[in-house]
């Protein structure tokens, strides 16, 4: 048991630190981590969703809109009624159901907080390199 401890807390030896690549790069755990980059929205089109399923991304900024314990500030413009007069797009019906299925009257509690899902759009770079294809261009 010491001995399998004591092999745990073994550094890695450099050469072998060299090739690991994380999302951090080769930082080494106590070293701070780097800021990822910010890359500015882009307001305006809508971008089309890559896959049926996809929550839309948001075409506008949200940095004054409040999400918290009791206000939602999208729901100004995202819930009926208001959305008529905003012109915005009312949350889908799936927002209104409660995890059984159950129609409720309000938005679903766990639909609440609309940023777990629907973030801004941008011309973001992927963190990983991958193959993954909009759904739209194939
Ligand atoms: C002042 C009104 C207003 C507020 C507040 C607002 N929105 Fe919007 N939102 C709009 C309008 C208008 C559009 C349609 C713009 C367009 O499609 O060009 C829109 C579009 C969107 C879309 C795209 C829908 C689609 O089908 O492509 C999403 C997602 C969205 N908003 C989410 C949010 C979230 C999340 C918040 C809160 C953080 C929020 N909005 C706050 C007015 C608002
Ligand atoms: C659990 C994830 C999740 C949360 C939380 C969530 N949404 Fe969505 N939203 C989706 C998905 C997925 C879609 C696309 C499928 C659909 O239309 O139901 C969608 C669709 C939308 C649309 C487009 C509707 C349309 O008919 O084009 C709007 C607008 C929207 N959401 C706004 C919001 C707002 C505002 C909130 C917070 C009150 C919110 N959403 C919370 C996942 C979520």
């Amino acid at each position: 048991m010491a001995g399998a401890l004591a092999c745990g807390a073994a550094a890695v030896p450099p050469a072998v630190a060299e090739q690991i690549q994380s999302l951090r790069g080769g930082a080494s755990v106590d070293e701070p981590d780097q800021a990822p980059p910010v890359y500015p929205i882009k307001e305006g089109r809508n971008f089309e969703r890559s896959f049926r399923d996809q929550p839309p991304l948001i075409p506008h900024r949200i940095d004054k809109y409040e999400i918290d314990l009791k206000v939602n500030q999208c729901l100004r413009c995202h819930d009926w009624p208001n959305n008529t007069q905003e012109h915005a797009p009312l949350i889908s019906v799936a927002h209104f159901l409660d995890r059984d299925g159950k129609k409720l009257d309000r938005v679903a509690p766990q639909r609440w907080v609309c940023t777990s899902c629907h973030v801004t759009q941008a011309d973001a770079k992927a963190l990983v390199p991958n193959r993954f294809r909009s759904e739209m261009d194939r």
